[in-house]
Order: structure tokens, then sequence, then C-alpha cells
């Protein structure tokens, strides 16, 4: 199934879209860090019961710190934050917390990433990792009905041997996880540094997936689908630059995981009004909306797709679609997702 075979009837197709159209759309996230998702608040509620001092003295102060410039100013941030993370339970909680915006915001499916490199490094074992991430999925699945598929990604700016070792560390509960993706800094780190560790991540059986035109050139987008074997390319706005990179993913529908408020606040863009995410969809690639650290970058899912409505004028029309190419581009069964086109279509009318 592509999404150029999906074909939506919607009422007042040229209207734009409000919030309470968007809500009703059943939706998933593909891009979606678990980690980026760690509020201040729970922040400190995870500091004070691990007995960890934080460099921040209020909630108000972190905010005031999360005023970045780049995506390695960022980075820093976000990976001293994800040290309060130490028990099965942090993780659990961690997740939980994520999964209750999605059942808020007409999110049928999540395929979330995670770092195990950021919390092995530090001494904590991979199992307590992926078993709290794990128990809160499958308590999401039960409660709301939210199905999920776990991916794992390699922090690139470390080396290849290190993804290797990540990778043996997880491969005992790889029934818990369905792919594989790369993340982290990543101008300096082309995908070519993983060609090895995602073959045999394909071997394994598993998907793969990467950042790829973040920051980065559009020759990373081509190293990420021609060296990794890609079945997505995170990000990938880059791709702009390039006619030739553009009419290879519309051809090849290969989709993108386009997160806007994150590109905003990380100044990939200076204001959502110049963002090409709508231009893309026209000319028929397969662009989904997606949140990325919403607690770092201000809003979740919901939040991204208004934030279409209000600086590009985003369409009913063009946000069904969107959310059509968000449930196309997962990793669920075919059936499953005519099951959520039906229900995407019965929310268009
Ligand atoms: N890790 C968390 N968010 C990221 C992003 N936007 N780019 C690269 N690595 C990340
Ligand atoms: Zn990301």
């Amino acid at each position: 199934m592509t999404a150029q075979t999906v074909s939506l009837q919607v009422t007042r197709p040229d209207d734009v879209a409000d919030e309470h159209f968007l809500k009703a759309l059943p939706k998933a996230e593909l891009h979606l860090h678990l980690e980026g998702s760690l509020e201040p608040e729970l922040m400190f509620q995870l500091a004070e019961r691990n007995g960890i001092d934080l460099p921040y003295a209020s909630v108000e102060e972190v905010k005031k710190a999360y005023d970045f410039t780049n995506l390695q100013s960022f980075l820093d941030i976000y990976y001293q934050c994800a040290d309060v993370l130490r028990t099965e339970q942090d993780f659990y909680d961690l997740t939980w917390a994520y999964l209750q915006h999605c059942h808020d915001e007409g999110v049928v499916h999540v395929e979330p990433f995670f770092d195990p490199q950021t919390h092995t490094d530090r001494g904590i074992d991979i199992g307590t990792v992926i078993n709290g991430i794990t128990r809160a999925l499958d308590d999401g699945q039960q409660a709301f009905g939210i199905s999920s598929g776990l991916i794992l990604c390699f922090l690139r700016h470390l080396s290849e041997d290190e993804a290797f070792a990540t990778l043996n560390q997880a491969e005992p509960y790889i029934k818990h996880f369905i792919g594989v993706g790369l993340d982290s800094s990543e101008v300096g780190n082309p995908p070519e540094k993983f060609a090895e560790v995602f073959a045999e991540a394909r071997r394994m059986g598993l998907k793969r997936v990467a950042h790829a035109g973040e920051e980065g050139p559009v020759a990373y987008i081509e190293g990420a689908l021609d060296y990794l074997d890609v079945q997505r390319i995170d990000h990938g706005v880059r791709c702009t630059d390039s006619e030739a990179m553009m009419k290879r993913l519309q051809a090849e529908q290969m989709p993108l995981t386009v997160c806007p408020l994150s590109n905003t606040r990380l100044k990939v863009y200076e204001h959502m009004s110049q963002h090409p995410i709508l231009q893309l969809l026209e000319r028929g690639l397969c662009v989904t909306v997606n949140a990325d650290d919403p607690a770092f970058f201000g809003g979740y899912l919901l939040a991204n797709y208004t934030a279409l409505a209000e600086h590009l004028g985003m369409t009913r029309q063009q946000a069904a679609r969107l959310a059509g190419n968000s449930l196309v581009a997962s990793f669920a069964d075919d059936s499953t997702k005519e099951a959520w086109l039906q229900q995407l279509q019965k929310a268009c009318e």
C-alpha cells in the first residue's frame, strides 16, 4: 500500500483545518524520541525519587534554558536531562505520560524511538530500559487501544563498533522492538559510517529508519537510502535543496517523518511560515507530521498539526492526507492500515 493509492473524500476540503477536526483524525506518530517527551515536571519528580541534584532550581528555569540555536545546543541539554532516568519504573512513567498525550489527541499508533546508549553508558542495564518502556506500551494498548512498535536508535556521534555492541546487548529483547534508527549529531556523521550495523539489523529481520537531511546535506539522505537501505527518512526536509532528490523521494514514495515545531525550535527555519512541508505534500511526497521531542519543542503531535494550520493555512484536505500518510507509512500490516483508513474517511465527512 502506498499513500498515492489512498483517496479521501473530505467535506469542505478547502477550509483551513481547525483543532477539533485535527484531533478527530486518526493519526500515527512515527518520529518521537521517548527521552524527548520528558517534561520538566516529571524530570523534577524523578530527580527527587532518585536523589539527584538538578542544575536547575525550578521548572521555569528549565524552560528558560530550552532556547536552542541549533541541533547540538539542544542535544547537550537533552542528554543531560536524561540522567534522571534510572529505574524500570522511570522508563515506564516516561512512556506512560507520552501515551496519555497520544490518547488525548487522536493518535491510534506510535513507533517511538529510544536511545539505549544514553542509558547504558551511565551503567544502566538495557533490559531496565526496554522492560520499562515495553510495559507502558503494552498498557497503552490495553487502556487506550494505541498500538505500537518500538525503534532502537544508535547514536551517530559514537562509533559503529559501539552500535554493534548495543545491538548485541539488545538481541535478547528483540521481540520488544521492530526496528533500528540513527539519531544524534548529524553533520560529520554520515550514514555510511553505520552501513555494516544496519546490514546486520536487516539480517536480523529489523526495519530501518535514519535521521537524514535535518541539518545535514542532501548527500546524507542519499546515503541513508543507498547505504542503510532505510524504509523511512526521519526529517529529510533538506531534500528541498535538490530537485533530483525530491523527484526520487516522490517516485519511491519514501516516507519523510517531518517535525515542524522541532525544525523551527532548532532554527532549521526561522519561522513556521517558511516550512516546506505542504509544498512537499503537494508535489506528492509521502510527508508525515511528528513531534520529535515535544517536551523541549513546545508541543505534542496535535500542536504540530495546528501550527501548520495557523502559519501555513493547512486545509482540511491537506491535513487528512498528512494523517493518511502517517498511517500508510507506519510498519503496521495492510489490514490494520485499511481499518484505520476507513476510520479516517469517516472523520473527514
Ligand atoms: N535526538 C533527539 N532528537 C533529535 C533530533 N531532532 N535530531 C537528531 N537526534 C535527535
Ligand atoms: Zn528526531
